[in-house]
C-alpha cells in the first residue's frame, strides 16, 4: 500500500511507517508539488501525509484511485475538502495537542517581539543609529497586570493564558461560543473583549464563522495602544484593513504568523514598522515536529495496516 508524504517531515514518522513492510512510502523531500504533481502522485496512493500548503481540494481527491486517509501534518484542516472527501469514503485525520504549548510560546513571543520593540530595536543598533541612550527611544508597553484578550478559548488560547497569568499577572479574558468552566477567565462578547484588551490574540480555528472576524470595525473597537497577535490562520484578519489600521496607528502594532495567502505576504505589510512577522512557524519547536510526524504516521498505520479508523479522526 502506498503512503505519499508530500514534504520531509522528521525521521520519527517515517522509521514507524518503515516498520510495516506492506507500506510502501512514496518520500517526496523536495519543493511543495505543485497541483499537478500532486494528482499524479495521489493517483495511486492509499493515504497522504499532506502538510498545510498542500491544498487537498476536490481535483486532488477525485485523481486518486485508492485513497482511504488524507493523514494531515497539522491540527488544522481548512486546507482539505472535507465534503469531497466524504463523497469519496476518505477518512481525514489531524494532530490535535501536539503543539499546543509551541503556538503559545510563539504568541507570547510575538506579543513581547512587537511589545517590546525587539526587531525594530536590532534594526536600529545593526544599522549604527546607536549614538546617544535616548529616554524616549521605542516606548511600548509594560504587560504586567495588563488585559490579554484571547479570541478561541480551546488548548492552544488557553495555554496562551496560563504563561500569561504566571508570568505577567494578566487578567484574562476570552471570547469563544463555548463556556470554559473553572478557566480563571471572564468570558466577554468578541466587541467587549476588543475594547477593553491590551494584547488580542487570535487561537481560533479558521472556518466560514471566523473567516474576516477581525475586519476594520474591529479594528476600530480596539484601544489605540492595542497589540494584535494572529498565531491562528490569516483569514480570520481582513488583512487590507489591518494594513490600513496599522498605517494610520488605530492599534501600536501586530505580531503575525499567519497571512491571508500564504506564502505571499503583500508589500505594503512588509515596509510597515509597527508589525512583526514570522513566516508560520508558531508549531516550529523540534519537540511539536516530531510529535506530528509520530501522530501522523500512526493515523496511517491505524488506518492502512490495523484495518481501523484513524486515531484521530476529524472527518
Ligand atoms: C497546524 O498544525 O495547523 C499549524 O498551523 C502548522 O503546524
Amino acid at each position: 500500500m502506498k503512503v505519499l508524504i508530500t514534504r520531509k517531515i522528521p525521521d520519527a514518522g517515517i522509521r514507524l511507517l518503515k516498520e510495516h513492510p506492506e507500506l510502501e512510502l512514496d518520500y517526496r523531500q523536495g519543493a511543495p508539488l505543485s497541483k499537478e504533481e500532486l494528482i499524479k502522485a495521489i493517483k495511486d496512493a492509499d493515504a497522504i501525509i499532506p502538510v498545510i500548503p498542500d491544498q487537498i481540494d476536490a481535483d486532488i481527491i477525485n485523481a486518486a484511485d485508492n485513497l482511504k486517509l488524507i493523514a494531515t501534518y497539522s491540527v488544522g484542516y481548512d486546507h482539505i475538502n472535507l465534503e469531497a472527501a466524504k463523497s469519496k469514503s476518505v477518512y481525514v485525520s489531524n494532530t490535535p495537542g501536539d503543539l499546543t504549548e509551541s503556538v503559545a510560546e510563539h504568541t507570547i513571543a510575538l506579543m513581547m517581539a512587537v511589545g517590546k520593540k525587539i526587531v525594530q530595536g536590532d534594526k536600529y543598533v545593526r544599522e549604527g543609529n546607536y549614538n546617544y541612550w535616548d529616554p524616549m527611544l521605542y516606548l511600548g508597553p509594560q504587560f504586567m497586570g495588563k488585559t490579554l484578550g484571547i479570541v478561541g478559548f480551546g488548548r492552544i488560547g488557553q495555554h496562551v493564558a496560563d504563561i500569561a497569568r504566571d508570568g505577567f499577572n494578566m487578567r484574562i479574558v476570552y471570547s469563544d461560543p463555548k463556556v470554559i468552566p473553572n478557566s480563571g477567565a471572564e468570558r466577554l462578547s468578541l466587541e467587549e473583549l476588543l475594547e477593553t484588551s491590551d494584547v488580542i490574540s487570535l487561537n481560533c480555528n479558521l472556518c466560514p464563522a471566523t473567516h474576516h472576524l477581525i475586519d476594520e470595525a474591529q479594528l476600530k473597537m480596539m484601544k489605540p495602544t492595542a497589540i494584535l497577535i494572529n498565531t491562528a490562520r490569516g483569514p480570520v484578519i481582513n488583512e487590507k484593513a489591518l494594513m490600513r489600521a496599522l498605517e494610520e496607528e488605530w492599534i501600536e502594532g501586530a505580531g503575525l504568523d499567519v497571512f491571508e495567502e500564504e506564502p505571499n505576504v503583500p508589500e505594503e505589510l512588509r515596509d510597515l514598522k509597527n508589525v512583526v512577522l514570522t513566516p508560520h512557524i508558531a508549531s516550529a519547536t523540534r519537540e511539536a515536529r516530531i510529535e506530528m510526524a509520530t501522530m501522523a504516521a500512526k493515523n496511517v498505520i491505524e488506518v492502512l495496516v490495523n484495518g481501523n479508523e484513524p486515531v484521530n479522526k476529524v472527518a
